[in-house]
Parts: structure tokens; sequence; C-alpha cells
């Protein structure tokens, strides 16, 4: 069934969005009308059960959010920060409780104190001028943050858009072929996560045949903690879409789909005055400048949903389904967006082709590590004495980027979250064992991740904080498999029944819990999240033992 479902999405093609018309029907209440869902079912003739489905999915379209007027960041920074009580203590004097609902996050994790209104998001100390924000309609909404580079700048060089431009048209006289294997020569491998190659990535797009073959740059930066893909998106939205070009180049596919999350509103718009100036120079459309090859780029806002992050959920949701994971094999590079051959890369893997096609791939693989090879960005957030994004080679000491880049931390901190909510706890004790690359951290037993750093402070509870993870991972699940939708919720009762009414959590059942997610979940949402929770209990025993008998 999802099978037909994609076809019939598909059968207006990328332009002609049922996904993006669930979300324009949804801007005026907060959620589209059982009329429109209705028509919108009929016009994609999907069935209304369909686009029922889909839309009760999402924060910024599902009916218990209608009528939500301010959103409160409920991310894992600022959950550490400790801001957030206040914020929604200040919210509460103009807005009434029922206006008031939550995102996850806004990407403000250097400042904290973050929140949104009315598609802006204000952080530090906007909120002490929330007045004035509401009263003059006073939208700025712009923050600041530390951005160095320690060593060679591969991703916060600044580039010349002239010099671009010509680089573009270059290779784009260049075979594909060559140009697929510069790619394959850097060793560059996926920051999303997961660390795949993205040489192998296009080669298999490039080696199924199909008349049309999408690249898509996962802009979902759902991660509590990171904000390096924005940081790309809003300073440097000509590598992204350089890289997605000749990504699309290598692979033969024509266009390139920036799936960007709702609460990046700044990225939307940069990014799309960016595809204009590409525009502007006749760099995109049919056979660009006389190449033979035929591109363009489509915006898809998101709604608010984690696991859209997850490439085949993000896949679903471009299509308009529920976005649930899909099992693989399939791969996407086989059976993608509208059942086409589909390359989906995170924002900072393609940003890092820019560098390669003017470099060239080997001088690319001389960067960093033998088996990380490039440069990473690291976002730390507002528990540091410096915080911002360092771009380190990998292989960089995780001490120099705590302590020398990063500048120590303001208060005493006990932990690292690193990697976002999947990835591992680290306690300080362990910093000097690491270098940020993906050996260093696996073999740890920890996770790089897309590299973002939440500090624990030594006054916050972790059971507070593993609790934490739980209440996320449990409203992120996209239900599709048991061991993660029941598996969650089931630890989320128990840690919040443990720390709210004293009940010992039974350690058996609760290791036995861990397992079942970690074994039977079929993605790495479920599959994930006992690592930090492990972490927790190995390095945090004495901290944690008065919760379990
Ligand atoms: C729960 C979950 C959330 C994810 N979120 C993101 C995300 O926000 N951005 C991203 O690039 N990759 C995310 N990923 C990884 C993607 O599935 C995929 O591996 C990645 O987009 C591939 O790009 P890369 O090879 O360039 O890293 C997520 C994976 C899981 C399991
Ligand atoms: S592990 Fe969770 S998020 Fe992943 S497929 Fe299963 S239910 Fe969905």
């Amino acid at each position: 069934m999802p099978k037909n479902l994609s076809e019939l999405s598909g059968r207006k093609g990328i332009v002609d969005s049922l996904f993006e018309k669930m979300g324009q029907a949804a801007v005026e209440e907060g959620t589209p009308s059982k009329e429109e869902l209705e028509r919108l079912a009929d016009e994609f003739l999907i069935g209304k059960a369909n686009t029922y489905g889909a839309v009760t999915f999402y924060d910024f379209m599902k009916p218990e959010n209608k009528g939500k007027k301010v959103y409160v960041c409920n991310g894992s920074a600022c959950l550490c920060a400790g801001t957030q009580e206040s914020v929604k203590k200040d919210l509460q004097k103009h807005f009434k409780e029922e206006e008031i609902g939550h995102m996850t996050c806004l990407g403000r994790c250097h400042e904290n104190a973050a929140f949104h209104l009315d598609g802006y998001n204000y952080s530090g100390k906007a909120i002490k001028e929330i007045s004035s924000v509401i009263a003059e309609d006073h939208k700025t909404s712009s923050d600041s943050y530390a951005v160095e580079a320690h060593g060679i700048a591969v991703l916060t060089a600044e580039y010349d858009k002239k010099e671009l431009f010509h680089l573009l048209r270059n290779a784009l006289r260049r075979d594909s072929s060559e140009i697929l294997d510069e790619i394959k020569a850097s060793g560059l491998r996926g920051r999303g996560g997961a660390g795949f190659p993205i040489g192998f990535k296009l080669e298999s797009c490039l080696s199924v045949e199909s008349d049309t073959k999408f690249i898509i740059c996962n802009a979902d930066e759902g991660d509590p903690g990171a904000y390096s893909d924005r940081y790309l998106m809003e300073e440097r939205p000509l590598a992204v879409l350089f890289g997605m070009m000749i990504a699309g180049y290598a692979a033969g596919a024509n266009w390139g789909i920036l799936y960007i999350r709702a609460e990046y509103p700044d990225s939307v718009k940069i990014i799309q005055s960016a595809i204009e100036e590409l525009r502007h120079q006749n760099l995109l459309g049919d056979n660009i400048q006389g190449s033979g090859f035929t591109f363009d780029f489509k915006i898809i806002k998101a709604q608010g949903a984690y696991i859209c992050g997850e490439e085949t959920a993000l896949i679903n949701s471009i299509e308009g389904q529920r976005p649930e994971v899909r099992a693989r094999p399939p791969y996407p590079t086989q059976d993608g967006l509208f059942g086409k051959p589909t390359a989906v890369n995170n924002v900072e893997t393609l940003a890092g082709l820019l560098y390669i096609i003017e470099h060239g791939g080997s001088a690319y693989k001389a960067i960093g590590t033998e088996r990380s090879s490039g440069t990473k960005l690291v976002c730390l957030d507002s528990g540091f004495n410096q915080p911002g994004i360092v771009e380190v080679e990998m292989g960089t000491p995780l001490s120099e980027v705590v302590y020398k880049w990063g500048d120590g931390f303001k208060e005493p901190v006990k932990a690292l979250h690193i990697g976002g909510p999947l990835g591992g706890i680290v306690p300080l004790s362990k910093i000097d064992d690491l270098t940020v690359d993906f050996e260093s951290f696996t073999q740890s037993g920890f996770l790089l991740g897309h590299a973002s750093v939440v500090s624990i402070p030594k006054s916050f509870s972790l059971m507070e904080y593993i609790n934490h993870l739980f209440d996320f991972a449990s409203y992120e699940s996209c239900g599709k498999c048991f061991p993660c939708r029941l598996g969650t919720k089931r630890a989320h009762e128990l840690t919040e029944s443990s720390l709210k009414n004293g009940v010992k959590i039974d350690r058996e059942l609760f290791d036995d819990l861990l397992h079942t997610l970690a074994a039977g979940s079929l993605c790495a949402h479920g599959g994930g999240i006992p690592l930090p929770v492990r972490n927790a209990m190995e390095y945090f025993n004495d901290e944690l033992t008065t919760y379990f008998n």
C-alpha cells in the first residue's frame, strides 16, 4: 500500500506537492479543516484516512495544536540551562495557557531562553523585551554566536560568489564520472550521524536506470544541541546548493530538494534567495550552460517531527504520507522518493563538496584521519565560556575543543551529551581519551553523531535528564515498530514515577527494556536511545543507584 501511495503522490511530480498543500492549509488555523483534508485526498486519489493520518503526526498541523500562538523550546540545552520555566512564566503574562505550545529545538542552544512567535525565533535576552516584541510587532530575531576554524577552514571559509559560480561552470564542463571519482577519492563520510561515504551513495543512485532521480538535502536538524546545519544554510547557503548540484551531476539526478525544518524560518528564506541567485546566473534549469545537465531546486518546509530526520521517514513525509520509517532494503538510492532513485544527505556533507571540487578529492582526504577524513563542525552550548561553532580537523583531541576553543565551562559540569539524543553521555573524566572522529567515539562506547555538545551541570539531576530523553523519544517515536512505540513510553513511565513518586525501578526489568529497544527496534531512534542511558548508568551509578532496587 505505501508503494501505491508513493506513486499516487508522485503523479503530479514534486512541484505540485501534497505535503506542501497540507502545510499551507494549516497556516490560518494551525490545522487543516476536515473539508480541505477530504478535498486533498480526492485531488491526490489517496483516501482521506491518509491525509488525516499524515497531518495528525506533525506539531504544526495536528488538531491538538490548533490555536497555539507561541512555542517554548524544550530541547536539552535549554533544559540544562534552566531558563525555560521563567520564559514560560513571562509568556503567560501575555498568552493564555492553551496558546502556549512546545518546540524541540530551535537551534538557539548557545543562548537558551528560546521561544518561537509568529514565525520568528527568539533567545537570550529577547524574553525580557517580550512586551515590545508583541506591542511593536518588533520582529528582530537575530542571535549571535562565535564561529571559528582551528586548522584548515573547509566549511567555515568565506567564499567569493563570483568564484563559486565560475567553479560550478567549470565543474559542469568536466565529465560527470570524473566528478564522482573526485568525491570518492575524498573519503567524505556522511555528517548526519551514520558516517556512510557519500561517493558510494551517489554511485549507487547513478547505477539505477530512471528518468527522474533526486538529491535530498536533509536539513531537518532535530538533534537538540545542534545548530551547525542552520549556520551553513544561513551563512554559507551557496556552498550547500553547490554541493547539491555537484551531487546531482555525479549521480545523474535532476532535482535537488531541501527538506528544511519549520523551526528554522530564516534558513528557508535565505536558501530561497540563494536559489534565485543561481537562477539569475543561468545556473539552473534545462541543459545548464550547454552541459547537458538539467537541474532545479525545491524547498519543502517540514512541519515539526523529529523522526522526519530519518531518511525514509523524510521521504514518506515529502510524499504526504504519515512519516513512518520504511524497512530497508530497498534503499532510497534504489527506491526512494516517489519510487525513484534518491540520495539523501546531510547539509554538512553536501557543503563539504565545495572544497573537494575546488581543491581535489585527495587534498580533502589529506585532512583529518585515515578513516575519518576532512573537518567537522562542533556545536557548543551555552554552558561553555565560549559557546558557538568550531570547525576542527577530524582527529582533534576533544579536550582541545572543550578547554581551548570552548574555554571550559561557566559552572561545574559533570558530563557532556554529544551527538544528539541518541548520542552518548560522556563523563568529564573521559574527555582526554577521545578525539573528534567516528572511530574514537565508537571504540569508547559513545557516538560522534552530528557532534552537538550539551553540557550537563553538576547540579542537574541525571535521572531528570534520562527522564527528559525518554519523554522526547516516546513523543517523537513514529510508532511503526512496537519495541520503540511501547518501550520508550514504558521507560518514560518508570523514570517519571521514580522521580515523582519515589517508586524504585526494577533494575533487571529496566535492563531488559533497554536490551529490547536496542535489539528489536527498526531504526536508530528506538535502537539508539539506550546508549546515553547505559552510559549514565555506567559512569554515574552512585548518583542513580537511589532510583533502582
Ligand atoms: C531518529 C533519526 C533522526 C535523524 N535525524 C537526522 C537529521 O536531522 N539530519 C540528518 O542529516 N540526518 C539525520 N538522521 C540520519 C539520516 O537517516 C541519514 O542517515 C542521513 O540524512 C544521511 O546523510 P549523510 O550520509 O550525509 O549523513 C537521523 C536518523 C535517525 C534514525
Ligand atoms: S524505532 Fe521508533 S522511530 Fe524507528 S521505526 Fe521503530 S517506532 Fe519508528
